[in-house]
């Protein structure tokens, strides 16, 4: 349980901390009932329950406990349970009763609604006799996705986007309306300007925001290349050029990164960036990849989207975007700029901002890269993610850092602090879900002909 509670506080961090991630918070409802009984007396749990999901949650967390002895127990649990798209709900609750003048009770709800919601309800009472009760109860509830809202009639004159919420909470039924700078949620004709980000959860506010990886931000992967965890915790991991390694590796996703780089003459190891990153799930494979360049140039596209083996197309007009067909998870890649910058969304499971970027001259120099840039621009990908349902038992270079309880063993206060495990972590390629530590199972072959 400490480690699901850190775990939760991990969660809540990175929801709070990633400005964007707002966008899909739930309602949960969950019902924990518990009962045990063992001797002859008799405790009662009662359970209290703190919602606070983002709009609205609903807990109840019931334990009932019979502890062996003469007497009765009462005693009152707290449960509190968070809602969140990705919400965990925890909650603990200590009770005193009386079993002749010497009895205990206590009550422990846990809930999580990651579209459902668990619970587990203990509680224990001691009687004369010392007798103990455990009752453990399990309940499901279901947690919708929030922030819902309708689009209404933009403002007319200047065009800014307007949206009734629809969530319940505190904005339901208001008018949300985009700021003069950003009128659009998703700018069509230059998608360098900030989109409107419309939350009706918690804030009930529009607010301008660009729709780029932050580098600096919890979960991305630039530079050279340069982790920030899940635990907001940076450091280096320097594979090895030409090599693949697992990012993320989870019951229901993985994600390989393959690496390019250069050793100059004289120094132990490569110096290496992230041409492409393979985000595995379900039979599926979504791959996004830096073109190799000669010579860069910001207007020409220089990423490629492949999913299932079959490159995609994503329109720049209109929407700007890709989605996948079908009845199952819904895929996502959509413009964020006019070349080389995309939001990647896959349902229940991440979304991602990527951007394709070449090694630049400075860079070259002040790093002392070495690189033979006059001929490849080194053309790398820099990425943000944000995770939706990852397990506490989540492995990779990254993924590792979001477990619960997480301790980095990197170097704190050095400059350039180093994750080691690259014989853990390397896999056969970039489609391989294959590595010493990995756990994701592809759930068909269909994947495997690439
Ligand atoms: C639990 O929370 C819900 C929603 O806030 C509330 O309606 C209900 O009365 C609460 N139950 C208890 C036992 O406090
Ligand atoms: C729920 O959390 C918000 C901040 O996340 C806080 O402002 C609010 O008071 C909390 N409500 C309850 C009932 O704890
Ligand atoms: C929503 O707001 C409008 C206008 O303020 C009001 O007329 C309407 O009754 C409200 N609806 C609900 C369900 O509160």
């Amino acid at each position: 349980m400490g480690r699901r509670k850190s775990y939760i506080l991990v969660a809540i961090l990175v929801i709070l901390i990633s400005m964007e991630v707002a966008i899909v918070l739930g309602q949960g409802n969950g019902n924990n009932n518990g009962n045990g009984n063992s001797g002859s007396g008799n405790g009662n749990g009662n359970g209290n329950n703190n919602s606070n999901g983002s709009e609205s949650g609903n807990g109840n967390g019931n334990g009932n406990g019979n502890g062996g002895g003469n007497g009765n127990g009462n005693g009152n649990g707290n449960g509190n349970n968070n809602g969140g798209g990705n919400g965990n709900g925890n909650g603990n609750g200590n009770g005193n009763g009386n079993v002749n003048n010497n009895g205990n009770g206590n009550g422990n709800g846990n809930g999580n609604g990651n579209g459902n919601g668990n619970g587990n309800g203990n509680g224990n009472g001691d009687g004369n006799g010392n007798g103990n009760g455990n009752g453990n109860g399990n309940g499901n509830g279901n947690a919708a996705a929030a922030n819902k809202y309708d689009m209404k009639k933009a403002v007319e004159g200047t065009g800014q986007q307007r949206a009734l919420c629809k969530s319940k909470g505190a904005c339901y039924n208001m008018t949300l309306t985009c700021p003069a700078q950003c009128p659009e949620r998703k700018p069509k004709k230059n998608k360098k300007n900030k989109g409107c980000f419309i939350n009706c959860n918690s804030k009930c506010e529009a607010v301008c925001k660009y729709r780029k990886p932050k580098c600096d931000g919890y979960g991305s992967l630039c530079y050279d290349p340069r982790f920030v965890g899940g635990d907001g915790v940076m450091f280096y991991f320097h594979g090895a050029k030409g090599s693949d390694f697992a990012v993320v590796s989870d019951n229901n996703l993985q994600i390989n990164a393959h690496f390019i780089g250069s050793r100059p003459t004289g120094r132990t190891r490569d110096y290496t960036w992230v041409q492409a990153l393979s985000v595995m799930f379900d039979s599926h494979t979504l791959v996004l990849a830096a073109k190799r360049v000669a010579h860069w140039d910001d207007k020409v596209d220089s990423l490629t989207v492949t999913y299932d083996g079959q490159i995609i197309t994503i329109p720049s007009d209109g929407e700007a975007e890709w989605r996948s067909n079908g009845i199952e998870r819904e895929v996502i890649v959509e413009r964020t700029d006019d070349t080389n910058t995309v939001k990647v969304s896959v349902a229940g499971l991440l979304e991602m901002d990527v951007k394709v970027t070449p090694i630049k001259e400075k860079e070259n120099k002040v790093h002392n890269y070495q690189l033979p840039i006059s001929n490849d621009a080194f053309a790398h990908l820099e990425t943000q993610f944000k995770f939706f349902d990852l397990s506490d038992l989540v492995e990779g270079v990254l993924g590792k850092t979001f477990r619960p309880g997480y301790v980095s063993p990197v170097k704190k206060g050095v400059p350039m602090p180093m994750m080691g495990g690259e014989d853990k972590y390397q896999t056969p390629s970039l489609y391989s879900p294959v590595c010493r530590v990995c756990l994701f199972h592809r759930q068909s072959a269909l994947a495997a002909a690439m």
